[in-house]
């Protein structure tokens, strides 16, 4: 005991280890290929981002695979046996070409996938040669996502994003409060909106449809709601839409009644609405609608007794007013603009009738 000394690996270990790696490699890469990572590809950019995770996994696996390897092997081999307790090891003074050796090879791996990183950035980043592309301003508040397109001096602010097929857009990503970030998964693409700065990406949507925003940043309580939708038009549809907003039509329309019957103040409380407001039910306890809520005051509690003009200020003005016990800032701060007055005022007299008991 003790005498054994530990020389060179046998060459018999090496071969069985290299074969044992090759095969995990192996399924390890394939495993890796076969897994739908992301969701569908709706960008010019998107491909390319996505060869791009493929080859950084085939690298990837087999330095896994490597390290487990080896730390394996030598918790079997090496570990410590009944009778060794007091044994030191044998001193080592170093191997310098081992350590060129592990050395050169993560370098050249590094060099190599940085390049092509750079590769690929510099050609998804490049402006479209044709000039045709459409601006669009971002604007991160918590917690929500408003947009704003610029043409010749006139300005169009909302609260959906809709961008066209097959033209290129460049974001332009701004904060109000807090860092944010601007994301959509289909895109592949993400960027911080920061406070003072604009940061920007471009993309080019393939494909129509209607794809998640999601803000990728923790920027507080309300951070999981800071989700929107972003909508891929026809480039013809998104030109008439545009302009239908740039020229809107006189308010012909305005003060006939027609919709008010339609609104379900109690659906607009437990779902919200497709315009990106979030169900009130999601963050408020209110026991007629059955909601459990916790991140916001009880309504049964602090609602109690007012009127619908403190409800409805209460709804487009949620900083005026803090309930005890509660930060500001959670709630967001633009349901006048994610809802149509008609639904406003349907909240506003559900909630007035729930609350008064
Ligand atoms: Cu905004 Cu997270």
């Amino acid at each position: 005991m003790g005498e054994e000394t530990r020389g060179p690996v046998a060459r018999g270990t090496i071969v069985q280890m290299v074969v044992i790696g090759s095969v995990a490699s192996a399924l390890g890469i394939a495993l890796g290929l076969i897994i739908d990572w992301f969701p569908t590809q709706a960008s010019k950019q998107a491909d390319k981002i996505d060869t791009f995770w493929d080859v950084l996994l085939i690298v990837s696996v087999p330095v896994f695979v490597l390290v487990a390897i080896v730390v394996l092997y030598s918790v079997r081999t090496f570990r410590m046996k009944p009778g060794e307790e007091l044994l030191d090891g044998p001193p080592i003074h170093g191997n310098t070409r081992l350590e060129i050796v592990w050395t050169a090879i993560p370098a050249v791996i590094l060099v190599v996938l940085c390049g092509y990183a750079y590769a690929i950035l510099h050609d998804i980043e490049k402006a479209p040669a044709a000039g045709n592309e459409l601006k669009v301003q971002v604007y991160g508040q918590q917690f929500a996502w408003t947009f704003q397109y610029r043409e010749g001096g006139k300005k169009v602010d909302t609260t959906r994003l809709y961008i066209p097929e097959g033209r290129s857009v460049k974001f332009e990503v701004h904060s109000k409060d807090v860092l944010h970030d601007f994301w959509i998964p289909a895109m592949r693409m993400k960027i911080d909106a920061v406070p003072g700065i604009t940061t920007s990406y471009r993309i080019t949507p393939t494909k129509t449809g209607s794809y998640p925003i999601v803000c990728a940043e923790l920027c507080g309580l309300g951070h999981a709601f800071m989700r929107q939708t972003a909508y891929v038009l026809p480039p013809a549809k998104f030109d008439s839409w545009l302009k239908g907003k740039l020229n809107p039509a006189p308010a012909a329309a305005a003060g006939g009644g027609t919709q008010t019957a339609a609104v379900d103040g109690k659906a607009l409380f437990t779902k919200g609405n497709a315009n990106g407001a979030t169900a009130c039910g999601a963050c408020h306890q209110l026991a007629d609608a059955g909601t459990a809520g916790g991140v916001g005051p009880d309504l049964d509690k602090v609602l109690a007794g007012k009127d619908a003009a403190f409800i409805k200020e209460s709804i487009v003005n949620p900083g005026k007013e803090i309930a005890a016990g509660y930060p500001a800032n959670v709630m967001p701060p633009n349901y006048e603009q994610l809802l149509s007055p008609a639904e406003l005022d349907a909240l506003v007299q559900y909630v007035l009738k729930a609350t008064q008991k």
